[in-house]
């Protein structure tokens, strides 16, 4: 398979990077994060979810949130929802795009977002209509692709399962999730083809969280498999708060300077995007970086 010239970055900071984060943001900060990530020319924007307050905390202002974000025409703002309830505030919020998130494993599913990944199916079948009569896409994602925090090995037939059904369901595009970040190249691999047999690998993207220092090697090795589209977050943030343990997901500053280093175009501007990695470092008071802004701030 020939690597691809040209790949889209969704950048979720601004939802999977603060979810997890024990510091309040203000929205006004998430806000103008939001703006920076636009301004560094990133056309896919996660910026928040609109799942329950008492579930995660953090993103309890969505709604403040999309009232007051400027848009964009030539970006995507999405949101997670995770029921019918979700859908209905976030298309009053004018979202251009929601995601739906199943897992592959029963265990997570439970914690997450307490049913089983049968339930889940159903309750999606609402926002699938709920979603096409507003004519807003739908993506999905499956969490716990490599691994589960509870149940540890997921059989790869079963994430093949999760995500051919997403997919038929009217998912247009299937981003899979190694939650925990317990994945390696070649298991990428094999679970990438597992998938593949259910969903074209043109309809698949990629999401790795970084917990074993695996997760460029991973996009390396999905880029092999002809993968895309990669999910990232600025300055690597990220977590999710029912996988404990689990670290942030692979930094936009880090995938972007492989990418630029392979001559991959993302239309993203690496400058801009340590800037605002750097913003929202301050707001959260973190000294922790990207591995590409450590190196910039070294001048290596
Ligand atoms: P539940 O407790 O079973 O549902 O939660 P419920 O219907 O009994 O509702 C509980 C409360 O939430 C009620 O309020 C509802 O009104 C309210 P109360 O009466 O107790 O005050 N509620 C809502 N509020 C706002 N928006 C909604 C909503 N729905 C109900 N949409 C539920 C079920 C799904 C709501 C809950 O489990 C939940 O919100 N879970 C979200 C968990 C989450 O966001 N996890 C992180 C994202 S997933 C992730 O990070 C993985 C990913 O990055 C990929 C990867 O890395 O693998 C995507
Ligand atoms: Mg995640």
């Amino acid at each position: 398979m020939q690597i691809p010239r040209k790949v889209r970055i969704v950048e979720v900071g601004p939802r999977d990077g603060l979810q997890n984060e024990a510091v309040p943001v203000q929205t006004a900060h998430k806000i103008q994060l939001i703006e920076m990530l636009a301004d560094a020319g990133l056309k896919h924007i996660e910026a928040t979810a609109f799942v329950s307050p008492r579930w995660v905390p953090q993103m309890a202002d969505h709604a403040e949130l999309m009232r007051s974000l400027p848009r964009r025409n030539s970006v995507t703002y999405s949101v997670l929802v995770p029921n019918l309830r979700g859908l209905d505030a976030a298309l009053e919020a004018r979202v251009d795009e929601v995601a739906i998130f199943a897992a592959a494993s029963e265990s997570f599913s439970q914690h997450n977002i307490n049913c089983s990944i049968a339930e889940s199916m159903e309750r999606f079948a609402p926002v699938f209509q709920g979603a096409r009569a507003a004519g807003v896409r739908v993506r999905g994602y499956v969490s716990c692709v490599l691994g589960c925090p509870y149940e540890g090995d997921v059989p790869l037939a079963r994430v093949a399962e999760v995500a051919g059904k997403l997919f038929a369901a009217g998912c247009y595009e299937i981003s899979l999730g190694d939650t925990i970040g317990v994945g390696t190249p070649a298991r990428t691999q094999q679970m990438l083809a597992a998938v593949a047999e259910q969903v074209p690998v043109e309809h698949l993207a990629a999401h790795f969280h970084d917990t074993y220092g695996q997760a460029l090697a991973n996009v390396y090795a999905s880029l092999e498999m002809g993968v895309r589209v990669f999910d990232a977050s600025v300055s690597g943030l990220g977590g999710c708060p029912y996988a404990p343990g689990a670290a942030g997901n692979v930094a936009t500053e880090d995938l972007l300077y492989m990418l630029n280093g392979m001559g991959i175009e993302s239309g993203v501007d690496l400058d801009r995007l340590i800037a605002a990695g750097a913003f929202i470092r301050q707001s959260l008071g973190k000294d922790t970086r990207s591995r590409v802004a450590e190196a910039r701030r070294r001048r290596c």
